[in-house]
């Protein structure tokens, strides 16, 4: 059965561009970024692993590690490297799993048939602190991912994690946030001393609390 939400996220032991890694013991205390592209030497993945490169410092603020995956083996996703690093004017710093057997790829469900049997989707996974998984996302192959919209995600993430609130439509860090339905009436002033308007008894709007 394919990994669903609150899941644990599935533990591996696999080769990558940065040696032998056990996932749950290399994520640490961390958040943690798995995304899966369908193969090494192919336009849209060389440009988003490249953006992924540079947006390390973005992912590093946020204690997220991020790693990459498909199932070519370790020897071509380092010759495949030395493009990315050349044509996306960066540095690959992040571990590639090399997933030759679709060991990581199945346990994940990364494997679509009907878009393609012998290469994985465009998957993401955030997999927070607990190492429960947090977000799924799928792409096909002809769509490259927008990376500021997985670091907008995980602002949600983070900051609903840790306060009664839930972000709306289009919201970026930084922007009033909806109290959450279980926070009744009368305890919201002592939880949001910021303020709070009340559009409807459902709709309540506060300020970002930890801004
Ligand atoms: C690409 O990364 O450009 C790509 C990979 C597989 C199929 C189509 C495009």
């Amino acid at each position: 059965m394919s990994l669903r939400l609150g899941d644990l996220a599935p533990d591996f032991t696999a080769e990558t561009t940065e040696g032998k890694i056990n996932f749950h013991e290399w994520l640490g205390t961390s958040w943690g970024v798995l995304f899966s592209h369908p193969a090494d030497f192919t336009p849209v993945c060389t440009t988003e692993l490249g953006t992924v490169a540079k947006l390390k410092g973005e992912f590093d603020k946020r204690n997220v590690k991020v790693i990459a995956l498909s199932v070519d083996n370790v020897a071509s996703h380092n010759n495949w490297i030395g493009d990315i690093n050349e044509t996306q004017a960066c540095s690959v710093n992040f571990p590639i799993i090399a997933d030759p057997e679709f060991t990581v790829a199945n346990l994940f469900d990364m494997i679509h048939p009907n878009a393609s049997d012998k290469f994985t989707v465009r998957s993401v996974f955030v997999i927070g602190a607990d190492k429960k998984v947090k977000l799924i996302i799928t792409y096909p192959a002809s769509t490259g991912r927008n990376f500021d919209e997985i670091l907008r995600v995980i602002d949600s993430l983070q900051l609903t994690a840790n306060y009664s609130v839930a972000t709306p439509a289009n919201w970026v860090d930084g922007e009033d946030v909806v109290i959450s339905a279980s926070v009744k009436d009368e305890d919201i002033e002592a939880k949001f001393p910021k303020g709070y308007k009340r559009i409807k008894p459902y709709l309540r709007i506060t300020p970002q609390p930890n801004r």
